[in-house]
């Protein structure tokens, strides 16, 4: 079969990405330190998959120095993580920062850029302390907004001049969608006005960020990875594209629209206000909002999003849901990662970047996450003991093929980081789906054993070149 091939652009970046919570374990940690998660799991491991979570993990606070080794074997230019807010202070009111956490901290920046790779970090991938949650409300609260400022001026302080990729927080949607709009977190509280409250004082905590670094003169950049969802109407028909655009507006453009265009959209703030959703951020707020946008994103992209017009009318005695508008369509015949229950379609890439390209004034971005978390896969262990994960290295393929096209095509995009360096911890499915480029064995002391796709991440970093049949242009 003919080979075609595409080139990376010189300065691509060809990384992996993870989290502190989802890695580190709880080594080293003091009392007082749990993270949301952390009280998640604490109060309700009977979710989590065969009782795993966070207390272990991967255990990379301990085993660090071998996994950025690892880094090397498999090719990464650039590795993602995040700073654990609830493990780096002692006492987040008045900003103590704990010495030993962040000593830490330093030494795997200095470990990663001694061995040649680049670290990036998120300030917050839901590690809201739980002192926060319980005293303030979490993001209900103004003050944690500033508390969380503070820190990050404190990380910028330290690292500042190490680290140049910044990230204010990971899917900053995910935690109140999932705990109030939809009530299937932990503490299970539907309350969709609080929904909006966290969106906001999120928006609003990044805008303060982003000011505070420009402040601090800090030689990097600022952004915020996102997960777009790339939402397709089931058909062309008005009341479709209306559910589309609905549901565009809820999910995707309550925080794009902000961190990029200083401000939301009017057709949202007309929606919750029709639907008694009580939003009134003060003019100072938006003015922070409005001056302060970011300098880049990440776009979280694993799957496409497919909605139709609503299948019944809203009951009037339910608290409003932006289910209103929309119902989900499931597309017959589409193809499937079954173990995680995500539809596969690589296009949403090159979708997803002529959007940035044409409604965000081509923004810098990455591909902050993509990857493909499977179910047992000790079975597809060969005779020497290696994961042949041919299916991963296919779907990173097939998912590069389109990024690159899209750059063909003017996308302003500067990388791609895989989901996930090594295989690690999901919220609820903990080790169940496995992610990495790098086996996690559960059974013997969580040794490390390089995955199939491993070897090939290393080559197509070092070759700076994809490689794809003919038959697959089309994919
Ligand atoms: C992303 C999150 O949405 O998806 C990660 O940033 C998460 O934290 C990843 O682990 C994969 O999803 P899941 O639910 O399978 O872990």
């Amino acid at each position: 079969m003919t080979k075609y091939s595409l080139k990376f652009p010189n300065d691509f970046i060809l990384g992996a990405a993870s989290s502190a919570w989802q890695t580190e374990g709880w080594s080293g940690k003091k009392d007082g330190q749990d993270s949301y998660i952390d009280a998640w799991y604490k109060n309700d491991r009977k979710v989590w998959h065969n009782g795993y979570g966070p207390a272990v993990a991967t255990d990379f606070y301990n085993r660090y120095v071998e996994d950025i080794d690892l880094m090397k074997v498999v090719g990464l230019t650039h590795y993602r993580s995040s700073i654990n807010w609830s493990r780096f202070m002692l006492d987040y009111e008045q900003g103590i920062v704990d010495e030993e956490y962040a000593n830490y901290v330093e030494q795997v920046i200095d470990t990663m850029l001694a061995n040649g790779i680049e670290p990036m970090f998120c300030l917050e991938h839901y590690e809201l302390p739980a002192y926060l949650l319980d005293k303030y409300g979490g993001w209900s609260s103004l003050e944690v907004v500033d508390m969380f400022v503070n820190y990050a001026r404190e990380v910028f302080r330290r690292y500042g001049s190490k680290v140049k990729h910044w990230f204010t927080f990971n899917e900053p949607i995910v935690v109140q969608t999932r705990v109030f709009l939809d009530a299937i977190r932990y503490p299970y509280e539907q309350d969709t006005n609080k929904w909006m409250v966290w969106n906001h004082a999120k928006n609003l905590a990044t805008a303060k960020i982003v000011k505070a670094y420009r402040e601090g003169g800090y030689e990097g950049k600022i952004g915020v990875v996102l997960n777009p969802e790339v939402t397709y109407p089931r058909s062309s028909a008005l009341h479709d594209r209306r559910a589309a655009e609905i549901y565009d507006l809820f999910y995707n453009r309550v925080f794009l629209d902000p961190a990029i265009k200083g401000e939301y959209p009017e057709q949202l703030l007309t929606l919750l206000k029709g639907n008694g959703i009580d939003f009134e951020p003060s003019a100072e707020e938006l003015a922070i909002i409005k001056n302060n946008t970011v300098d880049f994103i990440g776009a979280n992209l694993y799957y496409p999003h497919r909605v139709k017009a609503p299948e019944a009318e809203w009951p009037r005695d339910v608290p409003f849901h932006p289910k209103k508008y929309f119902s989900v369509f499931e597309l017959p015949g589409r193809e499937m990662n079954f173990s995680r229950g995500w539809e596969i379609d690589p296009a949403i890439v090159y979708d997803m970047a002529m959007r940035i390209k044409n409604d965000y004034g081509n923004i810098e971005w990455i591909l902050s996450e993509n990857g493909m978390g499977i179910e047992n896969e000790v079975q597809f262990k060969d005779e020497n003991g290696q994961i042949q994960d041919d299916y991963r290295i296919d779907f990173i393929s097939r998912h590069l093929y389109h990024l690159l096209r899209a750059i063909e095509d003017g996308a302003n995009c500067k990388g791609y980081m895989l989901w996930s360096f090594t295989d690690n911890v999901s919220p609820m499915n903990a080790f169940k789906n496995r992610y990495g480029l790098v086996e996690i064995d559960l059974e013997d002391n969580r040794n490390r054993r390089v995955k199939k796709s491993g070897y090939w991440y290393k080559e197509l970093s070092e070759s700076r070149c994809l490689i794809f049949d003919q038959d697959s242009e089309y994919r």
